[in-house]
């Protein structure tokens, strides 16, 4: 089955409410969190999360891009956060957070940018619900799906089906309806939309629409 998680990154800002609201029936909904320091640009942090979950039935996906991922995970947690995903790049000690993220409640993901390989993290893999393979460098909605990014995509997923376990494969960065397919058919089973939901005349339609395709 396929995920749609509509990135709120590419909504109006000054109508969180609303527009989280527009898109229930997606699976999750995408937060990204941006700290100015791991990525070049700034989003929100914990106050706007906790309102964002006071505001949708619909469980938030943190995607933390910031410094630091192993001190502030636990607050995203307490603000509402169903799922948390770090960037290895930035954790200090990936194991012990995603355990603390797992025993705080939360679903535990780790994240890779395009020049990070997934095999180093291999032994890794038990310790996670979700990993997160990033599709375009980190820091913005709208940039072109990096096509270079599928042979990783397809070698998470054999090391995913070799060690017989079930965690989600998310990829985010550039998924529309014309990249959606060519990520599914790689064994992707997450997908985060944020141009492509948001930018469209109805957002609602636009993760049916995505969904459809992914499930083709
Ligand atoms: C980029 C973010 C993405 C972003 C995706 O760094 O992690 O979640 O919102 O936006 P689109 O789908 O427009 O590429
Ligand atoms: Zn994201």
């Amino acid at each position: 089955m396929a995920l749609i998680n509509p990135s709120i990154l590419s909504a109006d800002f000054a109508r969180l409410a609303e527009e989280a609201k527009a898109v229930e029936g997606a699976d999750w909904l995408h937060v990204d969190v941006m700290d100015n320091h791991f990525v070049p640009n700034l989003t929100l942090g914990v106050p706007v999360v906790e309102s964002l979950s006071k505001a949708t039935d619909t469980p938030l996906d943190l995607h933390l891009m910031i410094e630091d991922p192993d001190r502030w995970a636990p607050q995203y947690i307490e603000a509402g956060a169903g799922s948390v995903t770090f960037h290895v790049e930035a954790a200090a000690a990936p194991v012990r957070l995603a355990r603390e993220i797992r025993a705080k409640g939360a679903r535990a993901s780790m994240a890779l940018k395009p020049a990070t390989p997934i095999e180093p993290y291999e032994d890794l893999l038990p310790e996670l619900d979700m990993l997160l393979i990033m599709t375009v460098e980190p820091g913005f909605g709208g940039q072109a799906f990096l096509d270079i990014m599928l042979p990783k995509i397809r070698r998470t997923r054999e090391l995913i089906s070799r060690h017989g376990l079930q965690l989600a494969l998310q990829v985010d960065g550039g998924v529309s309806a014309a990249t959606i397919e060519r990520c599914a058919e790689a064994g992707a089973d997450v997908f985060v939309a944020g141009s492509a939901v948001y930018g469209a005349d109805d957002p609602a339609k636009a993760v049916r629409d995505l969904r459809e395709k992914a499930e083709t």
